[in-house]
Order: C-alpha cells, then structure tokens, then sequence
C-alpha cells in the first residue's frame, strides 16, 4: 500500500477553503492508503511563537483535524516534535543541502522580502526539514497545496542525492498527490481570490453561528443583473461557488434561477448561504470543542501516535546512519 504523509501547520484555525481543499481529502485517504498526518511544530519556530501560545497552537490543530474525522486508530496522527529521530535526519541531510539552492526557494525568498527582520537560518533550511519528515517514513505521496510543490521538488531532489552519494536505492522519491476532480479551491467572501487566513477573508469552523452570519452578510456584491442570463462577476460567481458547496440543490437551482430573470435578492442569498455554512459547520465545532477539552483523550493520541511515528522513524534513521557509515564499537 503507498504510504501518504502530509503536515500541517501549527499557526491559525481551519478555515474553509482548508477544509474542502484539504482536510476533507485527508480523511478519505485514511481508508484508502498508510496515512501520516503530523503537527509541523517545529516549523512554527521560524516564526517565533510564544511559549506560552505554543502548546494551546498545537492542540487547536489537533482538535480541528480530529475532529473532522482523522482517525487515529486508521490514520498515524503525531506532533513532530515528539519525534526527535526528524531532527536528527534533518540535520544529517542539511550537510548535503547548499546555501544556493536554499536561497533561491521562492517560499524563502518570498519571506525575506515579507519579514526581513526575522532572516533565520531555520526559514533557509525549512525544505530540508520538510524532506526529513517525508522521507523518515518513505512516503510516496505527498499532498500539499500549490505553495508548497516547491518545497516538495526539493525534498525530491535532497533524496535522490542522498541515494546517489552513498550508491544506494534507500529512499523513495516522493511525489506530490494528486486529488483531480476533488481539488476545489474555496473563494473567499471579498470579492477576489480564495478564501485564506492570511487575507482575513476566512470563515474558520470554529466561527460561532453570529459570526459567520456577520461574515457572509459582509459580502461583496453589486446593484443585480439587468439583463436576463447575463455572466456573473466573480464576486458573485463566488457566492454561487460556496452555495454549491454547501447548499442543497434545489437552493441553488432556486438562486440560480432568480439571478438568470434578474429577480435575485443577494440580501436574501447571503442569508441563506449563512444559515447553510452553520448547518454544516455546528457538528464539526461540537466535536472539536469536546475533543479541545478533552485531556485524557488527547493525551492518549499523541502517545499512541508518536509511538507508531517513532517505531518507523528510528528503524530509517538506523539505517541512514548505517549507510553513512557509522558503526558501534
Ligand atoms: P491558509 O494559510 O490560507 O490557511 P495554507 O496555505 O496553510 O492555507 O493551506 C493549507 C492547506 O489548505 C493546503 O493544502 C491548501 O491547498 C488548502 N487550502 C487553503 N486555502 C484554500 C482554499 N481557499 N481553497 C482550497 N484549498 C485551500
Ligand atoms: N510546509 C508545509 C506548509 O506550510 C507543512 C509541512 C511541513 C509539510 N512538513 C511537511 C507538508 C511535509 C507536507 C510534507 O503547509
């Protein structure tokens, strides 16, 4: 079976556009492939998190993901920190990563160019630390969003260069997944673009039912159609976007209907679409309020979850080490 690892970043809540572009997928492939979904806290430090914010970070994540379903009895679900053996595997890859290379990565580039206060050496080597969490496991599959294909060619290239140094076949090149038909990209309620945290444009699973209503009243639309079946502006294309996400059909065919002989009330739309998203959202924030605040079970998954993350992690990084050429006395 093709064992598929994705990680996740410690830094926000789940909105949305997480959600059906990610999330979602993830919890089907648990049933389908041998599945790694880690907390990239590690990562996290790049940005210098405070202490005090760091654990509370980590288990919202956790609680998110649970909660939409990932199942730690189906899925390996771990925090990377509980595994050192990642560490270890980064630093032995970092000998055989060049500075050139690491410079010209558009994500370090483009963080140089957004905080060039915070240049650390962290943010250089981030695709070596993210090749070490792929290939600490073999993964094959890696799904990851358009941002990061990068990282993941480098990832491809440090292993493949770790095979051909030392002459030997170890590790498998991963290759990024690919979720055709099922990659959507959620809009966000502004108008243009998708839905993101950083655009503030994010209804997040954990927005109460006022602050969703809030939101999605907020959104942009224009004076109507004039003409009968004219195109929609992409404000509005947005709009129907997310109703054929989360509202019934004949909701839709019903807007649908009322935009195309001009009779259509966004007001009435957004009211709607709202009441729509918390229909959909409301179990999924129960179930991660509980999980939130459930310690004992919290506990035992990522006890569980390093235990199997660990088993596989140091019998690779045993091997690596044998490979590189150390021996015991
Ligand atoms: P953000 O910072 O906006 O929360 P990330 O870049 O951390 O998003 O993305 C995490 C995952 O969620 C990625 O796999 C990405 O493809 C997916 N994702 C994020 N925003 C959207 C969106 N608007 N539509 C579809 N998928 C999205
Ligand atoms: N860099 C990824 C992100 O920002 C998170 C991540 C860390 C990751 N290590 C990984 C993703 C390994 C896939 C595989 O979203």
């Amino acid at each position: 079976m093709e064992t598929v690892l994705s990680g996740i970043r410690s830094t926000g809540n789940l909105h949305l556009g997480n959600y059906f572009g990610a999330v979602r997928n993830f919890v089907k492939m648990q049933h389908e492939y041998n599945c790694y979904f880690f907390i990239a806290d590690i990562h996290s430090l790049t940005t210098h998190p405070k202490p005090e914010n760091l654990h509370d970070n980590i288990r919202k994540v956790l609680s998110e993901y649970l909660g939409c379903g990932i199942d730690p009895e189906v899925a390996t679900i771990y925090i990377q920190s509980d595994v050192p053996e990642i560490s270890e595997l980064y630093l032995l890859l970092n000998m055989n990563a060049y500075i050139g290379e690491l410079e010209r990565t558009t994500t370090f580039k483009e963080k140089v160019r957004k905080q060039p206060e915070n240049v650390n050496a962290g943010l250089l080597t981030y695709p070596v630390l993210m090749c070490a969490d792929i290939i600490i496991h073999n993964a094959n599959k890696v799904p990851v969003g358009k941002d990061q294909e990068q990282n993941l060619v480098m990832a491809r290239k440090f292993a493949k260069r770790f095979n051909h140094i030392y002459g030997v076949e170890y590790f498998t090149l991963p290759e990024p997944f690919n979720f055709g038909n099922d990659l959507v990209k959620v809009p966000g309620l502004d108008g243009t673009g998708k839905m993101g945290k950083s655009d503030g444009n994010g209804i997040y699973l954990i927005d109460d039912p006022k602050e969703i209503r809030k939101k999605v009243m907020r959104a942009v639309t224009d004076a109507g159609p004039t003409v009968p079946n004219s195109p929609k502006p992409e404000p509005i294309q947005n709009l129907f976007y997310l109703m054929d996400l989360l509202s019934d059909k004949d909701t839709v065919a019903h807007f649908e209907e009322a935009y195309n002989n001009c009779a259509i009330r966004y007001g009435d739309m957004k009211k709607q679409l709202a009441e729509d998203i918390i229909r959909f959202t409301t179990p999924l924030r129960e179930k991660i309020l509980d999980i939130y605040h459930d310690d004992v079970y919290l506990r035992k998954v990522v006890t569980e979850g390093a235990e199997k993350a660990r088993a596989s992690a140091s019998k690779t990084l045993r091997e690596v080490r044998e490979i590189i050429g150390y021996k015991s006395f």
